[in-house]
This record gives C-alpha cells, sequence and structure tokens, in this order.
C-alpha cells in the first residue's frame, strides 16, 4: 500500500511534520509512506494557472492520483486551516479540466498544534474542502495532537507513549479504511 502524507506547515521544527515522519516509522507492515514536501507552490494565481502552469503543482496532483490514500497534517493559524495548506488545496483542484485528483481518495486527517486542540477547527475546515471534492475521508478515529511540544523530544522525535498507540491506531484503521476504498 502505497500512502502520500502531506504537511501544511513549511518551518522546519513544525510538528506537524515532525507527525507524518513518526507516523511514516510507526506504519503497518506493508505500508509505505511517502511524506512529500508542498513548499515552493506558489500563492494560488488563476492567471498564472492559465500561463505558466507550476510544475510542482503538476507533480503534486500526479503524487495524489497515483496514491492508495493521503495524509494531510494540518496546521491551524487563527481558528482556520495554515496558508501552506489551504493554496496546496486550491493548487491541486485544477486545471478544472483534469479529472479531480481527489476523486473517491481515501484520505487521513491529522493535526498538531501547540494549542490545547490539536488543531481541531483546521482539521474540520479541511473536511469540508474533501468534502467538496468527493474524497473519501476517514471519519473515526480522529487525531488532534494538543500541546505538541511536550510530546516530541529536542530532535522532534515522537516520545509520548499514548500518542504513540494513538497513532498506531490511527494508522492501521486508516490503512483498513484506504483498502477498503480503493477505486483505480
Ligand atoms: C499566527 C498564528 C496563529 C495561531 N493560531 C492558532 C490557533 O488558532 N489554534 C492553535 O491551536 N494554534 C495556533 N497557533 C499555534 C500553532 O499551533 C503552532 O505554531 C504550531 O506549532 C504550528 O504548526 P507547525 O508546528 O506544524 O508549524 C498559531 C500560531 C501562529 C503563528
Amino acid at each position: 500500500m502505497n500512502i502520500v502524507a502531506f504537511s501544511g506547515s513549511l518551518r522546519k521544527a513544525s510538528y506537524n511534520s515532525a507527525l507524518l515522519r513518526a507516523a511514516k516509522k510507526l506504519a503497518p507492515e506493508g505500508v509505505n509512506i511517502e511524506i512529500v514536501s508542498i513548499d515552493g507552490l506558489p500563492v494560488f494565481d488563476q492567471d498564472l494557472e492559465a500561463s505558466n502552469f507550476p510544475v510542482l503543482a503538476a507533480e503534486l496532483r500526479e503524487k495524489i492520483k497515483a496514491a492508495d490514500g493521503v495524509l494531510l497534517a494540518v496546521p491551524e493559524f487563527n481558528r482556520t486551516p495554515s496558508g501552506p495548506i489551504k493554496n496546496f488545496l486550491d493548487w491541486s483542484s485544477r486545471p478544472e479540466s483534469d479529472p479531480l485528483s481527489w476523486d473517491k481518495k481515501p484520505v487521513g486527517i491529522l493535526g498538531a498544534s501547540s494549542g490545547p486542540r490539536g488543531a481541531s477547527f483546521a482539521q474540520y475546515d479541511v473536511r469540508r474542502v474533501l468534502g467538496y471534492f468527493d474524497a473519501k475521508v476517514m471519519g473515526q478515529p480522529e487525531f488532534y495532537l494538543g500541546a505538541a511540544k511536550e510530546k516530541f523530544d529536542e530532535n522532534l522525535e515522537l516520545t509520548d507513549e499514548r500518542t504513540i498507540a494513538s497513532l498506531k491506531k490511527f494508522l492501521a484503521t486508516f490503512m483498513e479504511f484506504a483498502s477498503q476504498n480503493q477505486s483505480h
């Protein structure tokens, strides 16, 4: 099973990116999680779309299409998804003339925040977008990693045992969900 994972944070010490690295390590046997950076996508602009569609945007679309499932780690800024993840979602829906890359795609959403709620508002906004894309978003279990600073060590390795256990459970359930929802 090939899963592609995107973090909505561009910063080096991102907890959301660290969470995906932990997920890659904790993935069940036979599952490969490829973490793909969205860094370098220009701000979405329909003129740019028409005149010079970014190579990276096209590559990311192909990654989504080819994967058996997608994991999204969603940071929350001001109770909404980070700009980079919204920008990525917008580019991934274009060009309009091509079949939608997310159509029936199994998706698992996670989020980490320094606050107590684990990016819960932002995760729900992303669910709304993916519903519009007709992706198949796993409903349960949800994954909210609050107080992220306390869950990682200084090398951004996930060390909190309860979080490790719930991430393993999330991943095992998601892989089952993805294998039951293959449309290609
Ligand atoms: C401008 C700004 C707004 C923020 N707003 C929220 C928020 O609404 N909810 C929340 O849980 N955390 C908020 N935070 C804290 C982020 O959760 C925290 O910076 C987190 O580490 C970002 O994700 P990252 O580590 O993957 O980069 C905010 C941070 C910044 C810089």
